[in-house]
């Protein structure tokens, strides 16, 4: 199946991924991720866009699609969840070219809904383990031991770059003018699922598994 997390910055696509990956076979492709990787790498396409993302803008379609393809060229598995991709009407436009070339469509959007007061709320209070990438919340999802990752074990903690006040507004003007046209594209689709992102995590995953069960099951006969 492909599947692919549509939402706002912060409304919990990264969060419900790591779950996910831990119970079903999906190859989990953020491309969020993908882009902080090379800019740690400091590879040429990392030296070029990292202020781009720091300042909450996105990147150009091209490269995005050249990442997405270098990335799923070799891929073999049967599920693939795209994490934050794509994010313009034409990446979503190339995205099914792309598929169609392989054979395969996307089965579900699954559009995380969410108020913006809640998103900056979350956005300001999250961190991640360093070593495993694993994400926490100063309040609603704290490690079960103070500063050990539960995952892990990592002691080292990190906020992201693009993280600030001023990055989040260009980050959710840029959502509003540009992502938030993919939920009328894919719902006239039909492959449009809306998920309440309000509720706590236990029931965002439990809705997002009521959803995917049924097609897994499916797919798996
Ligand atoms: P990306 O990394 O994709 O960031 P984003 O879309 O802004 O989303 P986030 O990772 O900020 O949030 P999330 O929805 O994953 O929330 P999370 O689970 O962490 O992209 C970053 C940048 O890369 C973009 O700005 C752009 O520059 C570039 N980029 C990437 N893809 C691109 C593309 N296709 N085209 C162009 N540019 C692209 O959760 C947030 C917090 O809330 C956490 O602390 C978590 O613990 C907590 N939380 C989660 N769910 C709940 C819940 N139900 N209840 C309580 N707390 C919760």
């Amino acid at each position: 199946m492909i599947l692919v997390f549509l939402g706002p910055p912060g409304c919990g696509k990264g969060t419900q991924a790591q779950y996910l990956c831990e119970k079903e076979d999906f190859f989990h492709l953020s491309t969020g991720q993908a882009l902080r990787t090379e800019i740690e790498a400091q590879s040429p396409l990392g030296i070029r866009i990292q202020d781009t993302m720091a300042s909450g803008n996105y990147v150009d379609d091209e490269t995005i699609l050249e990442l997405v393809e270098k990335n799923i060229a070799q891929l073999k598995v049967k599920n693939v969840l795209f994490d934050g991709f794509p994010r313009t009407l034409d990446q979503a436009r190339s995205f099914e070219k792309l598929l169609d070339r392989q054979g395969k469509k996307v089965g579900i959007v699954a559009y995380f809904s969410l108020s913006d007061e809640v998103l900056v709320e979350r956005i300001v209070g999250r961190f991640n383990c360093v070593r495993c990438g694993r994400v926490y919340h100063d309040k609603n999802n704290r490690p079960l031991v103070d500063n050990v990752c539960d995952i892990c074990g990592g002691t080292q903690f990190a906020r992201r770059d693009d993280d600030t006040a001023e990055s989040l507004k260009q980050r959710l003007e840029k959502y509003y003018e540009s992502t938030r046209l993919l939920v009328d594209y894919y719902k006239e689709k039909k492959v449009l699922v809306e998920i309440d992102a309000g509720q706590t995590l236990d029931n965002v995953t439990k809705q997002l598994m009521k959803t995917l069960e049924p097609r897994l099951s499916d797919d798996k006969e």
